[in-house]
């Protein structure tokens, strides 16, 4: 394990998955609150943590938008943007694509612009100060109907070139991918990619329906793939990836444990799984955390690390020279000292 440790901590990462709300961890959570006078339902950060002990997503997604409550100016969401980035910086993630979800704020009486610019205000720091890229996903919340999705859109019209992407995203059972098709169609006229969260809690067939009607490049979530052979085989041979995220499906009880998550049985029907945190203030660690852990309890070998870790540089929105750049990096590290021997299993 040690060695295989040392290869995960060397290797440059990706981070596909990241919603920047579910950041905010429980002390600046505290300090966001006090600088903008909003009373917390907690005594204090201890208090905070035993609350995030989820049933399920919809138990989860009641106490994350109520803690985006306190994001409130620019500087709130530059500030929350620049830890996480600092925080990639330490674990070697040199590439990200984050969530925002501006109808949590928008709702709230907080401007668009307020929201986008302090995000990517910090994402042009990161760059600067730790050479990290990153890319912006703007994701609807399912929950609410299409046509509050369209005045989202027409809110972001004007900064178009600010946002890389879109994806759809929140209470996933009830809400089918179907209900937004219109939507997407306007977003794939505009120019913009697409992505859906599906068959997190959802079944195998909203996976189906995002591919085929949102017609989405990536699948966010996507272990209830394993439900449906035909479905396994086309994202295989397509090579459309998942962006999994294990720690978030442990805490919202998609998996009993990590050990009896279904990751490894995914990469050896050969889809192209990337691991990644989702919310990782909320569910105990971050991207390189879920890496060390799902190592650890799958027992993962060097070689299916490397394959993770690479794919997640194939899935990205990287141009071609970028993705064959930090590629030919991963099998230069794979292919140095002890890791040379990358069939060795648990180390
Ligand atoms: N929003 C933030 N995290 C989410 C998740 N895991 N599923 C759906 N919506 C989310
Ligand atoms: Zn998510």
């Amino acid at each position: 394990m040690k060695q295989i440790e040392t290869l995960i901590r060397a290797l440059p990462k990706t981070e596909l998955h990241l919603h920047i709300e579910g950041t905010l961890e429980p002390e600046m959570l505290f300090q966001l609150a006090r600088r903008n006078n909003i009373t917390l339902p907690y005594e204090d950060v201890a208090a905070v943590r035993a609350a995030y002990d989820f049933t399920n997503l919809q138990s989860f997604l009641d106490i994350y938008y109520a803690g985006a409550s306190v994001l409130v100016t620019e500087e709130d969401f530059f500030e929350l943007t620049l830890a996480y980035l600092a925080k990639c910086a330490a674990d070697r993630v040199v590439h990200t694509e984050l969530f925002f979800d501006p109808q949590s704020h928008t709702s709230r009486g907080i401007p668009f612009a307020t929201v986008l610019s302090g995000i990517r205000r910090a994402m042009a720091v990161g760059k600067e100060r730790f050479g990290i890229s990153s890319k912006l996903i703007m994701s609807f919340l399912r929950h609410l109907p299409e046509e509050d999705g369209f005045k989202t859109l027409d809110d972001a019209r004007p900064f178009l070139a600010l946002i890389d992407g879109v994806g759809l995203d929140s209470s996933e059972m009830g809400h089918p991918p179907a209900d937004f098709q219109r939507l997407f169609a306007m977003c794939r006229a505009l120019g913009l990619r697409r992505v859906a969260h599906a068959g997190e809690e959802g079944p195998a067939a909203y996976i189906c329906e995002a591919l085929d009607m949102l017609d989405v490049c990536r699948i966010d979530h996507g272990v209830r793939a394993i439900e449906d052979d035909s479905l396994l085989e086309r994202l295989a041979k397509e090579r459309l990836p998942l962006t999994v995220c294990p720690f978030s499906n442990v805490r919202l009880k998609v998996f009993a444990s990590l050990a009896g998550h279904n990751l490894r049985r995914l990469l050896q029907r050969g889809v192209c799984v990337t691991v990644n945190s989702d919310d990782p203030a909320y569910f105990g660690g971050y991207l390189q955390d879920n890496l060390l852990g799902v190592a650890r309890e799958l027992g993962l070998s060097a070689d299916e690390i490397v394959t993770l870790v690479k794919n997640g540089f194939e899935a990205s929105w990287l141009d071609e020279a970028e993705k064959t750049h930090w590629l030919g990096v991963c099998d230069t590290i794979a292919g140095e000292g002890n890791h040379g021997r990358i069939h060795e299993g648990r180390g």
